[in-house]
């Protein structure tokens, strides 16, 4: 229901962004800067409609990003009204300080926002929108990869393949099943519900969740909010679908892990900083759980001789949950949009800070 109120604002926002041309003439002199090189045309041609745009001619992604892109954004930043911004690179105070009092709106193009600074935006009175739902279908498409990635152990397998020195046998490299299992999802918001909603097919046995509070669309969904312990306890698959904040931040570690059975099988697509990695690797290592599957990691890249990746149960992937190519244009048309409603005096599309 909210996802769908939230695409017909969406559909309204874009009515009203072509519509927008009376006000266009006023726009087209504030300044927008775009944050990395490989935004997505569909979010440029939107921003290029109506106001001057500025693009840095790096990746605000890796080193590049903390580097030479870095300067290149302290060096386009004054002056701009808006910061469109790609990666989970921190916004930080000296960039904020450079800009100068017209910055009113960053949209970040990502659903998370820990990066953002955002007590410092809200001292500064600066607003702040991200991308939800449009990326939580590519987000529960990969979690339930990762699921079966780490079920059915593919890290061990493919490693097989690339060796030619398979197991040959028919009681060797022997998974398990989402078919009959337990699912329990940390967090049903857009993410988590899409995942059972796409998990509908798989004869899942039960949905559980925990979160703050019961979520009316989990009734349709079938699934049983219970306290985090139950969930941790009954559950085959224990999946993180939460924003990292304070509150969630290490909430997976020695004391929970010791909770979950020792068939179960942890999948993160929310952040890596949710998880104390030291804890999980030891009871990878002693097979106190079964798996791991984790498209989030700290630090991000995971350097290659990180011990994680030392185990055989744990399929990792570099943070691409919303990384397809509708769901990465659809974002950057979000964010877009967010920055047109904004700088037009409009209420934000998805705002995280209105
Ligand atoms: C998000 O949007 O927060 C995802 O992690 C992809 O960046």
């Amino acid at each position: 229901m909210i996802m769908r109120l939230v695409t017909l604002a969406y559909i309204a926002s874009v009515t009203a962004v072509s519509c927008a041309t009376a006000d266009n003439s006023t726009m087209s002199n504030l300044k927008v800067l775009v944050s990395s090189k490989d935004y997505p045309e569909s979010g440029l041609k939107i921003l290029r409609e109506h106001f001057t745009v500025l693009q840095t001619t790096h990746l605000n992604f890796g080193e590049e990003g903390k580097k030479e892109n870095y300067e290149e954004l302290l060096n386009l930043i004054p002056g701009c009204s808006a910061l469109v911004w790609l990666s989970h690179h921190p916004i930080t105070n000296e960039l904020l300080d450079r800009a100068g009092p017209n910055l009113k709106l960053v949209a970040t193009v990502s659903a998370g926002y820990n990066h953002c600074n955002v007590d410092e935006l809200k001292a500064r009175g600066i607003k702040l929108s991200n991308t939800p739902d449009v990326l939580s279908a590519a987000v529960a498409e990969l979690a339930i990869s990762l699921m079966l990635g780490a079920a059915r152990r593919f890290p061990e397998n493919l490693q097989q393949v690339q060796s030619g020195e398979w197991e040959i046998g028919f009681g060797v490299v022997l998974g398990q099943e989402i078919r009959g299992s337990t699912v329990g999802i940390i967090g049903l918001g857009g993410i988590g519900q899409a995942i059972v909603r796409r998990l509908a097919g798989f004869e899942v046995n039960r949905f559980l969740y925990t979160g703050h509070r019961e979520k009316p669309e989990a009734k349709a969904l079938h699934a049983e909010f219970v306290p985090l312990d139950t969930l941790l306890s009954q559950s085959d698959f224990v999946v993180l679908a939460v924003p990292l904040t304070n509150e969630t931040k290490l909430m997976i570690n020695s004391t929970t892990l010791g909770k979950m059975k020792r068939n179960a099988i942890l999948i993160n697509v929310g952040r890596g900083d949710l998880v104390d990695q030291d804890a999980l690797y030891d009871v990878l290592k002693s097979k106190t759980i079964y798996a791991a599957g984790l498209d989030v990691t700290t630090p991000e890249p995971l350097p290659k001789d990180h011990k994680l990746l030392t185990l055989p149960n744990v399929f990792i992937l570099p943070h691409i949950g919303s990384a397809t190519v509708r769901t990465r244009s659809d974002m950057g048309a979000l964010a877009a949009n967010n920055v047109v409603r904004g700088l037009s005096g409009k209420p934000l599309i998805t705002p995280v800070l209105p």
